[in-house]
């Protein structure tokens, strides 16, 4: 049985069209529908009223109680199905797509998820100010987070998943987004999007704001602070990054108070810098036990960040003279692309398991 979870606040005029609409959608499936209510309206009353007409609808209402992913955690807790969805109540989230999403989890997905942003899809309802902050929102998080990377629309209020995918699972978001949630602590394998075209909102306002925003940052760090190989990537660019400043710290010392020449200068201070990089990421970044011997890591390093240099110079040139890239674009570019190789060598080869 599929179980549509579906959070309300303050959503009076919209729970019936959304009901026949999901009812109509599902002609011929077994589902309810479940609403986990924060109202300070008239919503309670015409939940009361309809799930006493359809025992396929039922609901909860919370007091004292606010927070759109508490709401979705809490439609877990209760609901019947093996198949779980969650969706908005105000109809910007089309309820035709269902059939789609359970055909796509019947076919072996783990995780349906309805996207804004795969071919086919749309975020039209959205005004052009909340369109940049979601695009922010979704970079961010798809930086941050591996888990979260392979996904478009990982900010979706609107997905589909097999019970067993959070069963067992601890969930503890903070704010809005649940699906970062799930995408970062559930238990899946395949996942899939499906398009959809996200509609102007009817009745009310939309909820989000400013303290949702920053709460998401919140929730942000809270799962990289949880998952051990995200943590593991930024730890090592704060480690480049204090690497920088030990480079010119020296550069300074040896080329103004030394009078070294600049190459001479630049080597030496290279040099103290990539060891001083060595340590602290043996140290801070790569805690697990190691079995290969300190001074094999350290050379492995030195091999690595060799090649990464080449990688630097190499993409800074060829943006630089072929493209006609400014200059410190063209660097900015060869730094990222020579931290990234960095990273992926040094985990595969220097602390490799
Ligand atoms: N229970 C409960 N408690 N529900 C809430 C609360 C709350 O504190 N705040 C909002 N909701 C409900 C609303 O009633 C609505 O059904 C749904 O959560 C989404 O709220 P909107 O105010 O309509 O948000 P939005 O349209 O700006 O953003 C939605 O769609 C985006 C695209 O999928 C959210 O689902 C976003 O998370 C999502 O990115
Ligand atoms: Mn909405």
């Amino acid at each position: 049985m599929l179980t549509i979870i579906i959070p309300t606040r303050n959503e009076e005029q919209n729970i019936i069209p959304l009901t026949e609409l999901i009812c109509s959608s599902l002609q011929g499936q077994a589902f309810e529908i479940l609403f986990v209510d924060d109202s300070n309206d008239g919503t309670p009353r015409v939940l009361e009223e309809l799930s006493h007409k359809n025992p396929q609808i039922r609901f909860i209402h919370r007091h004292n109680q606010r927070g759109l992913a508490t709401a979705v955690v809490e439609g877990f807790k209760a609901a019947r199905g093996n198949i779980l969805a969650v969706m908005d109540a105000d109809l910007q989230h089309p309820p035709e797509i269902l059939p789609h999403m359970l055909k796509s989890i019947r076919e072996g997905n783990d995780l349906v998820i309805a996207s804004r942003f795969v071919p086919g899809g749309d975020d039209g309802g959205l005004s052009p100010l909340r369109k940049l902050i979601s695009l922010t929102a979704r970079l961010i998080g798809r930086l941050a987070l591996k888990k979260v990377r392979p996904v478009k629309d990982p900010v979706s209020g609107f997905f589909m998943l097999k019970r067993k995918v959070i069963d067992g699972v601890t969930l503890s978001p903070l704010g809005w987004k649940i699906l970062m949630e799930i995408l970062v602590r559930g238990r899946y394998h395949r996942t899939a999007e499906i398009p959809y075209i996200f509609e102007r909102r009817r009745g009310n306002h939309s909820k989000m704001n400013i303290t949702e925003q920053v709460n998401y940052l919140r929730h942000l760090v809270r799962l990289v602070l949880s998952s051990p190989e995200d943590l593991r990537f930024w730890k090592f660019c704060l480690v480049g990054t204090a690497g920088v400043m030990v480079n010119m710290f020296f550069f300074l010392l040896f080329n103004r108070l030394f009078s070294l020449d600049v190459v001479l200068s630049a080597l030496l201070a290279t040099s103290l810098a990539i060891f001083g990089n060595f340590m602290l990421n043996d140290f801070f970044t790569w805690t697990q036990q190691k079995e290969d011997h300190l001074l094999n890591r350290a050379i492995k390093f030195y091999l690595c960040s060799g090649a990464g240099m080449v990688i630097n110079v190499a993409v800074l040139s060829a943006l630089h003279c072929y493209l006609r890239i400014p200059a410190i674009l063209a660097n900015g570019a060869g730094i990222l692309a020579s931290t990234a190789w960095n990273y992926y060598a040094n985990n595969r080869w220097t602390w490799a398991n």
